[in-house]
């Protein structure tokens, strides 16, 4: 790039295709006003042979064509010869996604070293991967889906990144509030006729008041985005952060099952105490009621919390009763139930995990976006022994899928599980 204008190279097999296109719109007129030069190289110029011969067959066997490096590298020095710090960047779909970031990054590093790029486009079933590893910067892919070549790829990627150069979008106002560049997707437009087949514009959009529009718009950006595409929406930091109701957790030590699939009462261990009570201070979990019958049993836990909140574990590690604050012994699960009923003024939705497969689980992605967006306390509960009993199962309004390797062995601990699960449900990408 040389004084604001970018120079793209297109080496292809199929130079119209480019040509083609570029004669429409925006890019047209950029190219026009000597905002943006598109050149392309007809791969076709360096074959290996003079029936024009680019491609070869996969050494190793397998079906389709490879493009042959000695085309694909003749094409990139004649390209370079014109403008030698220029970047390379090959469209496959093994490259990264393109996205308004990978756009700005690779603009950036071209205005840094006063170079253009070279679009190198290949068909067939992909290129010599020598080419990639020796002679490419970036490996760009529009999708995962496979195209025909690289040269639709290469088009949107022109597209996609001279509409970030100054000057080559006519409204200057109109790059800051496309989507994607505040991370949220835009809102919905309309236009004439105000009814269409009995279907009516919003009312707001023709009221003429600037500010109820203004935030109308901002609304359905941020109500859409969370529809449509949660995983933008945490991401993005004009987003503001949710009214988050309560998250709790409950450890079932009764109702639950042994390994003969009797109910029974287990035993409360003190690694359970702590290791769940530090992962759920780590990811921002309210209270961890730990569920036991048995006073005795409660009073040593409570005891063992008090030492290191206020006894001689204190002195020693602070933290350990920062995390050792979110811990309640309770008797019995409806004593979870009260608590939170009473502290939130409504019941929490009960999500149950378990290690069984079943039918009607609910998926960690899904999970994640309730939880995004709960208006209401929640109580995510783990059961011991060999699972929570089927009468408190069926108390729950969700169950999780459970945690699975890719092996038959199925015996996580619960604090392992537990950590596992709150990182999938509320840990940072
Ligand atoms: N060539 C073929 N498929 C492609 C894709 N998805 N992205 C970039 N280049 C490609």
């Amino acid at each position: 790039m040389m004084s604001g204008i970018m120079r793209y190279q297109v080496l292809t097999i199929f130079p119209e295709l480019i040509e083609d296109y570029l004669q429409y719109g925006i890019l047209s007129r950029a190219r026009e006003e000597g905002k943006v030069q598109v050149e392309s190289i007809n791969l076709r110029d360096f074959a290996v042979s003079n029936q024009g011969t680019v491609d070869g067959t996969p050494f190793g066997g397998g079906s389709g064509m490879v493009l042959r490096a000695e085309p694909a590298v003749d094409g990139i020095e004649k390209a370079r010869g014109s403008d030698p710090n220029a970047r390379v960047v090959l469209f496959t779909p093994r490259g990264r996604p393109l996205t308004s970031k990978y756009a700005r990054e690779i603009i950036q590093d071209c205005e840094d070293n006063s170079a253009g790029m070279i679009l190198l486009c290949c068909r067939y079933e992909g290129i010599d991967e020598r080419v990639a590893e020796n002679w490419v910067d970036y490996e760009v892919s529009l999708g995962d889906f496979v195209l025909q070549g690289g040269e639709l790829a290469a088009l949107g990627f022109i597209e996609a990144t001279s509409r970030l150069l100054p000057g080559v979008l006519g409204n200057p106002d109109s790059l800051g509030e496309e989507s994607f560049d505040n991370a949220l997707l835009e809102y919905p437009q309309y236009t004439k006729p105000r009814e269409f087949r009995s279907y009516q514009v919003p009312e707001v959009l023709l009221s003429g008041n600037h500010g109820a529009i203004d935030t109308w718009r901002a609304e359905r950006s941020l109500v859409d985005t969370q529809a449509r595409r949660p995983d933008l929406y945490r991401r993005s930091e004009a987003s503001p952060v949710p009214k988050r109701a309560e998250l709790n957790v409950a450890l079932i030590h009764s109702p639950v099952l042994n390994k003969k699939g009797e109910i029974v009462t287990s035993s409360i261990t003190n690694l359970d105490l702590s290791d769940i009570a530090r992962s759920a201070r780590t990811f921002g979990i309210d209270n961890y009621y730990i569920v036991h019958p048995t006073k005795a049993l409660r009073r040593l836990m409570q005891k063992i919390c008090d030492h290191w909140s206020d006894g001689y574990g204190f002195t020693y590690n602070p933290n350990r009763s920062d995390a050792l604050g979110v811990v309640s012994l309770v008797p019995d699960f409806d004593d979870v139930v009260t608590s939170i009923e009473e502290r939130c003024g409504c019941m929490p939705k009960i999500v149950a995990t378990s290690a069984r497969v079943s039918e009607q689980t609910t998926s960690y992605a899904d999970m994640q976006s309730i939880l995004a967006s709960r208006e209401e306390p929640h109580l995510l509960l783990f059961g011991t022994g060999w699972g929570i009993a089927p009468d408190l199962m069926e108390r729950a309004d969700y169950i999780l899928e459970p945690i699975q390797g890719f092996t038959e062995y199925n015996h996580l601990s619960v604090r392992a599980a537990a950590a596992i699960i709150f990182d999938r449900l509320l840990g940072r990408a």
